[in-house]
């Protein structure tokens, strides 16, 4: 029980001048400073798995997976207790590397539970209700409560205004009714300290 939780954060775009980096280096800047959790950041780009081709089911594979990047692969979800995926939204959907790096691999995602941190043109949300479906059927906890970059914010850094770094994002912390920064992290390690210790009974 006394054992950190493992949050990996999954930075869901691989293409090139991709906006994803920005948002996933502040929340994990952010997740780094929780008491009793340890973050790790996980990019996609280190990880260049083949488009999914197995001939059975991830989930009947019982965590046997033949190519190596998927077992690497397969090795850091298995290690993590709690999962934020930072979402761009591509036609009203997730990204295609995002659903092949969530397919490969199956029993590694279950009973874990999973938060997003979005963005576009509507806050990402269209994204983020679709990932929330699939992580149901991995048997995942998708929270409740989500980040999603003001449009503001977002559209600014696509025009190359505003600050460049991390205090990009300072203001989503002083919504007006709280910080949803705190609750997002506060509902994470909730559900990640319970079913951790589900898991482990
Ligand atoms: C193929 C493609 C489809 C897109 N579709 C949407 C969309 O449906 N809704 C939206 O808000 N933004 C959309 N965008 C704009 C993205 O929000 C924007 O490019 C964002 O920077 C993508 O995230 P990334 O830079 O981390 O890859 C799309 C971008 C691409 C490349």
């Amino acid at each position: 029980m006394n054992t950190p939780i493992k949050i990996k954060i999954i930075l869901g775009s691989t293409r090139q001048n991709r906006f994803s980096e920005k948002p996933a280096q502040w929340i994990f800047e952010e997740a780094k400073k929780l008491e009793g959790a340890e973050a790790e950041l996980l990019d996609l780009r280190d990880y260049p798995m083949p488009f999914f081709d197995s001939p059975i089911s991830p989930s009947m594979a019982k965590g046997q997976y033949p190519n190596e990047v998927v077992k690497k692969w397969a090795e850091k979800i298995n290690d993590g207790d709690a999962f934020i995926i930072v979402a761009p939204e591509y036609n009203h959907g997730y990204t295609a590397v995002l659903k092949n790096a969530l397919d490969v691999i199956y029993t590694e995602w279950n009973r874990k539970p999973v938060g997003f941190v979005s963005y576009g043109s509507a806050v990402g949300a269209r994204s983020v209700e679709q990932l929330r479906q699939v992580a149901v059927e991995l048997q995942m906890a998708p929270i409740r409560n989500a980040i999603h970059i003001p449009v503001d914010i977002f559209f600014a850094a696509m025009m190359g205004k505003g600050p460049t770094g991390s205090e990009m994002f300072e203001p989503i912390r002083k919504g007006s009714m709280g910080d949803p920064v705190e609750r997002f992290f506060n509902d994470l390690l909730w559900w990640a300290r319970a079913l951790k210790a589900a898991r482990e009974i």
